[in-house]
């Protein structure tokens, strides 16, 4: 089976990371620390990333919700699945995504966790696709801008196929 063609190399990644971390951790250094709320299941693997470089006090945190399933048009519609376990009440959280794709999944998380009270909620996204967001969703901190293309890897999947891939490729329609 041939691997999906390179959008962006492992190196081209974590670089953006390294920046991202880097950012985060002027933004909030004079705030005491963050709460890191990773979307599952996609941006495990780019909260890891990202939590390591922080160099500022963080804890990380879980929320799980369902949407596409295994299709790849997203129906707006979006379920909670798992809340956050501890209390992020009066602390400043950052929701981190793999991909914002029409928006309505982070703007779902962001009534989700605002009825948790935290201090403050910011938002952070790998990848983008700027044209295709539906909903009026701010987005504090993106890693890349990207158009229509399906992509995979780095914790972004196609029907659960190459999540673990190391880079993050396209997928065909053909393929799909
Ligand atoms: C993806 C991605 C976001 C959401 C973005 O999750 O991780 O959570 O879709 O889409 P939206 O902006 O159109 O709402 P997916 O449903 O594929 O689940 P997964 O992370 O478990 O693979």
């Amino acid at each position: 089976m041939s691997q999906p063609p390179e959008l962006f190399s492992e190196a081209d990644i974590l670089a953006r990371v390294d920046e991202l971390a880097a950012e985060i951790s002027e933004d909030y250094g004079d705030k005491g620390g963050i709460v890191l709320v990773g979307v599952l299941k996609g941006a495990f693997i780019f909260l890891a990333d990202l939590s390591r470089r922080l160099t500022i006090p963080r804890r990380i945190e879980f929320i799980a919700v369902s949407s596409y399933g295994d299709k790849s048009v997203s129906t707006g519609a979006v379920r909670l699945v798992m809340d956050v376990r501890g209390s992020i009440e009066d602390r400043h959280v950052v929701i981190v995504e793999d991909i914002v794709d029409t928006g309505h999944t982070l703007s779902y998380l962001i009534g989700v966790l605002e009825s948790h009270r935290p201090a403050s909620i910011r938002t952070c996204a790998l990848l983008c696709k700027a044209d295709a967001v539906e909903v009026d969703v701010e987005i504090d901190y993106v890693g890349f801008n990207i158009g229509d293309e399906w992509v995979v890897g780095y914790g972004l999947d196609y029907a659960e196929r190459d999540r673990t891939l190391p880079y993050i490729g396209t997928v065909e329609p053909d393929d799909r």
